[in-house]
């Protein structure tokens, strides 16, 4: 049975003499890369975010963790000479910390003692050799609210799912895209058995706010803007 590859495997393959940076390596990178989204929703995620070009302004992405969609995201800007922006405060989601099942160990740093995804997000870059691509914002949603300014060509969200954050990460969007813009939610389920309500609540919301179905790949939503900001 063939297993799955790690971290070490991928490395070797992403040293700076060979570089390789076509979509299909930068899936197994990502796929190596500690991480929710899944093959299909990556695809589709490359898929939407390309189709986002079209429109003027950097991509735009809330909630990097350890950089599997920032890979992804980064790979689609770098072919266009374009622009990704960043942002996570690298403190964790609420569930990604403990006693929650989606705590990682390996992401606590041994000399503060406190979890800090931005060492390995930064790692994930270099090994695709994309830093140059992808600013990164080191701060709360607030912050970035307070930060970023329009346009923006696309926007994804999938930050903190918890009952505060995700309206943060909309405000963010809603300031940010005009129309015809693209709004991605990651983790949108409408079965509540199947998984948190907030990403769920915030689509809704941007339904209600002048947005329009776009594509739908598993709990990978996307949106457009049909309307004026
Ligand atoms: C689900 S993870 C992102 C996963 C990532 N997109 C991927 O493909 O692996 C959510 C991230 O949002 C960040 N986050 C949560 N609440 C935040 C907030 N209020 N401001 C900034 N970042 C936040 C967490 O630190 C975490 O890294």
């Amino acid at each position: 049975m063939a297993t799955a590859p790690t971290r070490q495997r991928i490395r070797l393959s992403f040293m700076p003499t060979e570089p390789n940076r076509s979509l299909e390596a930068m899936l197994e990178l990502a796929l190596a890369t500690p991480g929710y989204f899944e093959r299909q929703e990556l695809v589709e995620l490359a898929r939407v975010a390309t189709a986002a070009l079209r429109n003027a302004g950097p991509l735009v992405e809330l909630g990097s963790y350890c950089g599997r969609s920032t890979v992804v995201l980064a790979a689609i800007v770098a072919r266009a000479s374009r622009q990704l922006i960043s942002i996570d405060h690298h403190l964790g989601s609420e569930e990604m910390l403990p006693p929650f099942p989606y705590f990682d160990p390996a992401l606590v740093d041994p000399y503060s003692g406190r979890f800090d995804s931005l060492g390995t997000l930064v790692e994930t870059l270099d090994l695709a050799g994309l830093r140059s691509s992808v600013t990164l914002l080191v701060a709360n949603n607030r912050q970035a609210d307070a930060m970023l300014r329009a346009p923006a060509a696309f926007v994804l969200i999938d930050g903190g799912h918890d009952q505060i954050s995700p309206w943060w990460d909309l405000k963010i969007a809603l300031r940010l895209l005009p129309k015809g813009g693209l709004l991605a939610l990651h983790d949108v389920f409408e079965n509540p058995s199947d998984g948190g309500r907030p990403p769920f609540w915030v689509m809704e919301a941007a339904l209600h706010l002048g947005f329009a179905p776009f594509a739908r790949l598993r709990s990978l939503a996307t949106l457009v803007r049909n309307s004026d900001p």
